[in-house]
C-alpha cells in the first residue's frame, strides 16, 4: 500500500486515534528528508517493533546556524514518499513551517548538560531547535517508540534527556549506523560532496577506528586524539571541530578508556560539516561482563 502523506496536527491525531481504536502501537521515525538507506533501514526495525510506522520529513529551520546550510539542505519529497512506499511505511508527516512554528510561537526546549560540548559548541543554538522539534513531534503524534539513528549520537541523549525529564511516554530505541562500503556514514549531507571531497570524506570513519584500534591498545588519550586531528588534516579536511573520547552512557569527557565510550568527531568540507562516532571499549570490560 502507497504511503499516506500527512500535513496537518489534527489529520496526524486522527488517524492515531484511529490507529489507537484498534490497540495498534506506533512508531515514530524523526528526519529530515533527503531520505537514504540509513533512515530506511531504522523505518524496517520501526516495522519490526510497531503496528503503524510514522516518519516524519521535516527541514526544521531552528536547528540550522548557518542560513546557507538551511537554503542548501536537500529536499526531495517525491523520492522520500516512494521510498517510504517500497519499504512500508503507513504514514508520511510532513507539516509546513507555519504548521511546527505558527505565528507567535515563543517556546524553546534547552536540554542542558549533554547538548553543551562537542557539537554543542560549534553550533549554537542547534540543540535547543532540535529539542524543541522532537518534542513537538511527540506530542503531535504520541508514539510508543521513536528511532534514532547512533550516527548523531549527541543528539541521541538530547533527545533520551528530554523525554525522560518532560515525562513523554515514549521509548527511544537506538539504531547503528549505517556506512556506504567505503565506511563513511550515510547522511542526507553527503550527496552535497563533490568528487574529491567524496574521497576526503571516506578519511573520517578510518581515522576514528584507526583511533578506536589504538586506544583499545591503551595509548596514550590525548596523543590518540592529537594524532587523529593531524590525520584529518592531512586527509584534507579544512577545519576539525573536534575528536573527542565520551562515555557512552553520559557523554562524560574522558581522559582514559576505563568505560565503554564513544569516539567522537567532527570535520568540515567547503560543501558540508561530517559528523561521525565509533564505539570503543576497554580490552578489560568485554571480560567483566
Ligand atoms: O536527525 C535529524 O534528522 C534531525 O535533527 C531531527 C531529529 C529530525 C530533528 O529535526
Amino acid at each position: 500500500m502507497a504511503t499516506t502523506i500527512i500535513r496537518t496536527v489534527e489529520e496526524m491525531r486522527q488517524t492515531v486515534r484511529r490507529w489507537r481504536c484498534k490497540d495498534g502501537s506506533i512508531a515514530v521515525v524523526p528526519t529530515m528528508g533527503a531520505l537514504h538507506e540509513g533512515h530506511l533501514s531504522l523505518v524496517r526495525v520501526a516495522l519490526s517493533h510497531a503496528d503503524w510506522v510514522v516518519v516524519t520529513v521535516f527541514v526544521n529551520p531552528t536547528q540550522f546556524n548557518n542560513a546557507e546550510d538551511l537554503i542548501a539542505y536537500p529536499r526531495t519529497e517525491e523520492s522520500d514518499l516512494a521510498k517510504l512506499t517500497t519499504v512500508g511505511a503507513h504514514v508520511l508527516y510532513a507539516p509546513s513551517v507555519d504548521v511546527v512554528y505558527p505565528k507567535g510561537f515563543a517556546t524553546t526546549v534547552h536540554v542542558g548538560n549533554v547538548s553543551h560540548g562537542l557539537c554543542g559548541a560549534h553550533r549554537p543554538g542547534h540543540f535547543d531547535g532540535v529539542a524543541t522539534v522532537v518534542t513537538k513531534l511527540f506530542l503531535q503524534i504520541g508514539a510508543d517508540i521513536a528511532l534514532f539513528g547512533e550516527k548523531d549520537f549527541q543528539q541521541l541523549h538530547v533527545v533520551r534527556r528530554l523525554a525522560r525529564d518532560l515525562d513523554i511516554p515514549i521509548q527511544i530505541i537506538p539504531c547503528a549506523t549505517i556506512r556506504e562500503p567505503d565506511g563513511l556514514a550515510m547522511s542526507s549531507r553527503n550527496r552535497r560532496l563533490s568528487t574529491p571531497e567524496r574521497q576526503i570524506a571516506s578519511h573520517l570513519p578510518a581515522v576514528l577506528f584507526h583511533a578506536a584500534e589504538q586506544l583499545r591498545q591503551s595509548l596514550p588519550t590525548h596523543e590518540v586524539i592529537a594524532e587523529a586531528k593531524r590525520r584529518l588534516e592531512e586527509a584534507g579536511f579544512d577545519g576539525i571541530d573536534y575528536v573527542d573520547l565520551r562515555s557512552e552512557t553520559d557523554l562524560s569527557p574522558l581522559d582514559t578508556l576505563d568505560r565503554p565510550a564513544r569516539l567522537l568527531a567532527a570535520a568540515s568540507l567547503p560543501s558540508a560539516r561530517l559528523i561521525d562516532n565509533v564505539r570503543v571499549a576497554p580490552p578489560a570490560w568485554k571480560q567483566r561482563i
